[in-house]
């Protein structure tokens, strides 16, 4: 979308309420709107941010711009949530309107300490020749969720060394040390990312470069983070400037992780496998992980892409949150389940077992716009199978297995209006085995599709007509059994 400068550099202040009124009205009348995602009121989402359990509550805040879907003068929203299920719109975290953040309050992330959630993030500034500053800034939100800034910024210079693309702190804390990571590039332009500690959250020590194997791998890297799983490290980041390989690498910037040995704080070497994409789908980026009360390490997404324009961006917003998943680590993978809680969406129910021969099908009751969709595939004689799903004559989108290949393809080309078709209209990554499991979560405008119980997860948006609600499931070339369940979700 065309915007001047000036427009996407204005504040939510300025606005009227009118103006805003309007906004909002345009918005809800998108027939894109999700049911069960968090989404913008109006304006533009991007990364997720502050992720954290706090005082009996999770917290999940989102770079915001309020005031049109492009990315212009970024905010912090901030939602919660008791269960991870229902989320409760709070209102603006973080607002730009200091010295250090007056460009935006980029990414950052969330920690508990001496009963105050402290809030850590990129303060981006101009200058007078629209030069990039930035600073790494704190804020703290109290019991009452009260968030008070610190009136100076944390990190105020970049080390030598490295570019003003120096942002995205994710902080957690080791015995009685605290410790950021800090998404980076350096002088070569190429990506990387560095490591703080601190003693108490505002005086931090630059420790250095992370040691990684990747020394020409992009040219940034951002919103970086850091967490030992199962006795693993895990490094998740989202470098920007890979060639696509094969399949993988498809989106303009992707997300992924190194799995490997814990990090050695000292030397700051970190000895991994290779990079892995967390997601396959068309829409995933700058994730972020917490961990919760239960132990459990938590991701949610961004469900959206940098530089590229959606369907809904007519309609005055643009992008959603995914759903939260649980990780694990698993054979050397990173395993990601939607998390449990999921299921007190479900409604009401219908399962189907049948057998399929070189035939495709659509059973009562499967069909619509917002469900859960789990779907096995055993005993495979068939080439391919599949299911297409919010379909009509014109309009399917298509999850399918190709058993020869042992590949899956989610085919988003009939899907209805398609955003960055430059960049293909098919994702696909290999999957191993003679059955299949499918756990799909379809919203309005968007599908989360989760294989094998985590092996691979493709996130996707899509923009069907309302009217494409048909599901139907297919086998090319021969027999396989079905067994699938569908749950409305409200
Ligand atoms: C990633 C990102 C971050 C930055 C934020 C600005 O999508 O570019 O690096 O902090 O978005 O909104």
């Amino acid at each position: 979308m065309e915007c001047t400068r000036k427009q996407r550099y204005r504040r939510i202040e300025e606005a009227t309420k009118e103006e805003l009124n309007a906004l909002k009205e345009k918005v809800n009348k998108s027939i894109w709107r999700q049911k069960f995602h968090i989404q913008p009121v109006t304006g533009l989402l991007n990364d997720p941010n502050g992720f954290s359990y706090f005082n009996g509550e999770y917290h999940l805040f989102y770079q915001w711009f309020p005031l049109g879907p492009v990315h212009g003068l970024k905010y912090w929203y901030h939602t919660k949530s008791k269960d991870l299920v229902n989320w409760q719109n709070v209102g603006i975290g973080i607002k730009p309107n200091d010295y250090f953040d007056s460009h935006g309050a980029y990414s950052g992330s969330a920690i508990c300490h001496d009963g105050k959630l402290h809030l850590m993030y990129t303060g981006n500034t101009r200058d007078e020749n629209w030069v990039r500053h930035p600073y790494q800034c704190l804020a703290v939100m109290n019991e009452n969720g009260r968030i008070e800034k610190l009136q100076e910024p944390v990190i105020k210079e970049v080390p030598k060394g490295y570019t003003d693309h120096y942002r995205d702190p994710k902080v957690w804390k080791e015995n009685d040390t605290f410790y950021a990571v800090i998404g980076a590039q350096r002088e070569n332009k190429t990506g990387c990312i560095v490591l703080y500690s601190s003693p108490d959250l505002k005086n931090w020590t630059f420790e250095g470069e992370v040691q990684t194997n990747l020394k020409e791998f992009g040219f940034m890297w951002e919103c970086p983070d850091y967490f030992e799983l199962d006795g693993k490290g895990v490094l998740i980041f989202s470098p920007q400037g890979l060639e696509p390989k094969g399949d993988q690498f498809q989106n303009i910037y992707q997300s992924g992780y190194l799995l490997g040995n814990t990090l050695d704080l000292k030397t700051k070497v970190f000895e991994h496998g290779e990079f892995v994409e967390l997601d396959r789908g068309f829409d995933f980026y700058a994730p972020q992980t917490t961990i919760d009360h239960k132990g459990r390490r938590l991701l949610v997404g961004w469900m959206g892409l940098p530089e590229i324009e959606y369907p809904t961006d007519k309609d005055g917003w643009a992008h959603c949150l995914t759903l939260p998943r649980e990780l694990t680590v698993q054979n050397g993978k990173l395993i990601q389940c939607p998390v449990k809680e999921l299921e007190t969406l479900r409604q009401d129910s219908v399962n189907v077992k049948d057998i399929l021969d070189d035939e495709k099908k659509m059973y009562e009751g499967f069909n619509g716009t917002t469900y859960e969709l789990i779907c096995e595939f055993t005993n495979m004689e068939a080439d391919e199978v599949g299911i297409e799903f919010r379909s009509c004559k014109d309009e399917k989108t298509v999850i399918s297995y190709n058993r020869k290949e042992q590949k899956v393809t989610l085919d988003r080309t009939h899907s209805g209006e398609v955003p960055a078709k430059e960049y293909g209209t098919t994702r696909t990554c290999s999957v191993e085995g003679d059955t299949l499991k499918l756990h799909l979560f379809v919203d309005t405008s968007s599908v989360e599709i989760f294989i094998n119980d985590g092996v691979e997860v493709f996130t996707s948006r899509i923009f069907p007509r309302p009217e494409s609600t048909d599901i139907r499931f297919f086998a090319r070339n021969g027999k396989v059994t079905l067994d699938t369940t569908k749950y409305n979700l409200s």
